[in-house]
């Protein structure tokens, strides 16, 4: 029998999103990832977990307030989440109305605008030009009196770019009535940061991942640092019990054990060595690419671009086909991992560039 439940109008409206998966048992290359471990404290600190344990609620409080003081910030000031995407998803939540607008330099990360559409608010999209430089003119004149969230991820995904420090004060001063969402997800391959300025620009809110650096993407964990008149309204729709107990005790250790912060200063370097070594490759080859400051690539493949994800996929490496963004027909992101794995990528590249299909 035919079922007579509609879901709201505007859920109807929000386009599938299914990002590729399956069959990821190669060199994953395709989600910017760690490509190799979390820290083996870290695991340790799982490892270490009693059946006990997990038959309690999570409590964030404590990690939170943790976490906060690494930030030198307030308790109030910070949100641990069930990833940046979690975060993102309060946020629209929390602050996009019918009649709101989402303000968005595109192409960026796919679910701003997924989360926004699932609120009575519209997104608009700014196109960064073909450098896929920040399109800062052209977000400064979009803005206007509905523009209540927009939303910038520094670096950009999947174009590497930047937004400068002083583009976003310029943004978040020319936008009092809307809350400016820095994503910092790739912060630790960028190294700057716009975290000291919570509280002092009052509409900026920053968010940080555990899924990338820290190598936890599978514990999803996230956060948010912001001024407390804004977060006590993203607390307001926020699952009491989003974050579990083994992120919670994967965190504490990320925060506080000495061989944590070392493991991750030193994978940090590594792929920044890697990342180094590869776009020199990627010259020597002959294949264009933009500047970047996360640990991922947006390679110029050209129209050949689906053969390429495939071949490189029969070679045991994931890459990830960005075609369908605005403005990325025949772009391919690449993820920078450790050195020795992005020699496996280049040697992939190679011998698909010698079977003469990019010729
Ligand atoms: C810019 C950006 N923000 C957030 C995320 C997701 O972070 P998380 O795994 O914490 O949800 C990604 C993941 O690819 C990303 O590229």
């Amino acid at each position: 029998m035919k079922n007579q439940i509609q879901p709201r109008a505007r859920v109807q409206q929000i386009p599938e999103y299914h990002p590729p998966l399956g069959n990821r048992d190669s060199l994953r290359l395709d989600f910017n990832e760690n490509t190799l471990a979390c820290s083996p404290a870290v695991l340790a600190a799982i490892q270490s977990l009693s059946a006990a344990d997990l038959t309690r609620y999570p409590e964030r409080g404590p990690i939170e307030s943790l976490a906060a003081s690494h930030l030198g910030l307030s308790p109030e000031q910070v949100i641990l989440t069930n990833g940046v995407d979690e975060a993102i998803h309060i946020l629209c939540q929390a602050f996009l109305d019918r009649g709101d607008e989402l303000l968005l330099p595109v192409p960026t990360y796919t679910m701003y605008e997924i989360y926004a559409s699932a609120t009575d608010a519209t997104t608009r999209r700014v196109q960064a030009g073909t450098d896929f430089r920040f399109p800062l003119e052209a977000l400064l004149s979009a803005i206007a009196t509905k523009t209540k969230l927009i939303a910038i991820a520094n670096p950009n995904s999947p174009t590497g770019s930047v937004c400068t420090r002083e583009h976003i004060i310029a943004i978040a001063e020319a936008a009092p009535q809307a809350v400016v969402l820095v994503d910092e997800a790739y912060f630790h391959f960028y190294g700057h940061t716009v975290m000291d300025l919570i509280g002092k620009l009052p509409n900026l809110i920053v968010a940080r991942t555990f899924s990338k650096a820290y190598g936890l993407a599978s514990l999803r964990l996230g956060l948010l640092a912001g001024p407390d008149s804004l977060l006590q309204w993203a607390r307001r729709v926020l699952s009491p019990y989003s974050v579990n107990t083994v992120a919670l005790a994967a965190l504490k250790a990320a925060l506080t054990d000495p061989d944590a912060q070392s493991y991750l200063d030193w994978y940090v370097s590594e792929v920044k060595r890697s990342r180094a070594q590869f776009l020199v490759a990627l010259n020597k080859i002959g294949l264009a690419y933009w500047p970047t400051e996360a640990n991922f690539v947006l390679v110029n493949i050209g129209p050949a671009h689906k053969e390429f994800a495939a071949a490189m996929r029969e070679q045991g490496i994931l890459v990830r086909d960005r075609s369908a963004d605005p403005g990325c027909d025949g772009l391919v992101r690449i993820t920078i991992g450790t050195r020795k794995h992005m020699h496996l990528a280049v040697a992939a590249i190679q011998k698909w560039k010698s079977a003469g299909v990019l010729a």
